[in-house]
């Protein structure tokens, strides 16, 4: 197997050591590269960089394999919770029962927020995006829990920062959307499991009776296994990055929310839902849609599409697309969108630009039409998103964390001015 590799920059050698990883990856370590030749790596989008090494997530984009702890997606969303998914990434292990149950225990024992968090809810206009006024209030944690600022903490600590931050972020979540309704907020009810208290904090009101439905919960504690982690991607990235400074638990994911947020990462699932909607609006012909989103003039893209690691399948869109056939049947929803998106996909599978290409559904193209039918608004499905990846974040941040990571900083090459002498403002 490779040990090292040569690299030969004008008739110098430099020997580089090759990590391997447990799936037998290889990478070749540039850490003391700049040391030893005064010369960088250049990698914008870190298209083909790793930045750390994890035992979290295992995920081979040729193959559409993708593994929490060795486990596969497929297994886990059929047969795990979301809670014990969320054990799994951040302790490594799945739990037995009574580590399950005391997990559990400490997760509903923090699902109240201050009330004084309302304050600051009620301050954002009504119509402000969920996911800033999510990263707004995960933020807001350090100040109602100021100890959780040190980073040398111990684990139990930090263990407390993490149950809180997981009980909390449903309750944030949906006293967003209640504040955006204008509904009097629900408070967390702790005879519900973890998606079924999301469930009753969004949904129910005071006029009536609010009951579970359990198809719904299923579905959603599916969804929310499926996001939980998917290695190094934008958000997860900038959570480890943030955290490498040092910074805070609560304030390293309410960075990552906001990196979640753009279109072409978790927002997508709302500009998928958006985009369909307007193909069905326009009469569903979906070749003209394919037409714009091929045509390089045009800023169009098909949502939903495409992914910097998987070139052959999404195998979480393979669960999603089965899946969303199964809820929508369950709960006798008849959504025209699901038949524009499964027809958009067919001519997009034997399209030649997108077969060239590599381009696939991704997670966010059925995702959003899940949300749709359990009753999820489609501005809060990016929030959905969140909630999911919670735990991975956490995980990722906790391994970053414990195993004494530097900070995060990127190098650069300069392409801007040579040095030049400043001229006074009536010269210029
Ligand atoms: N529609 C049309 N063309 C596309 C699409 C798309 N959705 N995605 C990629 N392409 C084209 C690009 O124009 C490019 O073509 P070219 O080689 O002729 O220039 C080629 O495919 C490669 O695309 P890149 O943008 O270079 O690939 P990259 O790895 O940087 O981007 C990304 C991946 C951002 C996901 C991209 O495919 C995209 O924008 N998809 C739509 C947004 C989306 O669904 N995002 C969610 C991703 S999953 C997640 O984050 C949870």
């Amino acid at each position: 197997m490779v040990k090292s590799a040569q690299l030969s920059i004008n008739g110098n050698t430099f020997e580089l050591p090759v990590v391997e990883g447990s799936e037998h990856e290889l990478a070749i370590d540039i850490g003391k590269l700049r040391g030893q030749s005064g010369i960088i790596t250049l990698d914008p989008g870190y298209k083909n960089t790793g930045a750390t090494t994890s035992a979290i997530t295992f995920l081979n984009g040729e193959e559409g394999i993708l593994r929490y702890r060795g486990y596969s997606i497929e297994e886990l969303a059929e047969k795990s919770t979301f809670i014990e998914v969320a054990y799994l990434l951040i302790y490594g292990e799945l739990p037995n029962a009574e580590e399950l149950g005391k997990f559990q225990n400490a997760i509903k024992y923090h699902t109240l927020v201050h009330e004084d968090i309302k304050t600051i809810l009620t301050g954002f206009p009504s119509n402000a995006h969920p996911m800033g006024v999510l990263s707004s209030l995960v933020t807001s944690l350090t100040a109602f829990y100021p100890e959780s600022l040190d980073p040398n903490r111990s684990k139990k600590e930090v263990d407390l920062s993490i149950a809180r931050i997981i009980a909390k972020l449903p309750t944030f979540a949906a006293w967003t959307y209640k504040n955006q309704v204008g509904q009097p907020v629900n408070y967390p009810k702790n005879k519900y499991d973890y998606v079924s208290n999301f469930l009753y904090l969004m949904f129910a009101n005071r006029a009536e009776e609010y009951e579970v439905n359990p198809v719904v919960a299923r579905a959603l504690d599916k969804l929310l296994i499926l996001h939980a982690d998917h290695e190094q991607n934008c958000s997860t990235s900038t959570v480890r990055i943030v955290g490498s400074s040092h910074a805070s638990l609560f304030a390293s994911v309410s960075a990552g929310i906001s990196a979640l947020w753009g279109p072409l990462h978790g927002g997508a699932n709302q500009a998928v839902i958006e985009m369909l909607e307007n193909i069905r609006k326009d009469g569903g012909d979906t070749q003209k849609w394919m037409d714009k989103a091929k045509d390089k003039d045009d800023p169009f893209r098909l949502m939903g599409f495409g992914h910097r690691v998987y070139k052959n399948f999404d195998p979480r869109a393979k669960i999603l697309k089965k899946a969303a056939d199964d809820v929508l049947q369950a709960l006798g929803v008849d959504d025209p969108i699901l038949d524009i998106a499964k027809g958009l996909e067919e001519v997009a599978l034997k399209d030649s630009y997108f077969v060239e290409r590599k381009l696939y559904p991704n997670v966010d193209f059925y995702s959003g039409i899940i949300y749709r039918a359990l009753g999820i608004p489609v501005d809060m499905f990016t929030v959905m998103f969140a909630l999911g990846r919670l735990p991975g974040w956490i995980a990722q941040w906790k391994e970053m964390r414990e195993s004494g990571e530097p900070i995060g900083r990127p190098r650069q090459i300069y392409v801007g001015h040579p040095a030049r002498a400043y001229v006074n403002i009536e010269k210029r």
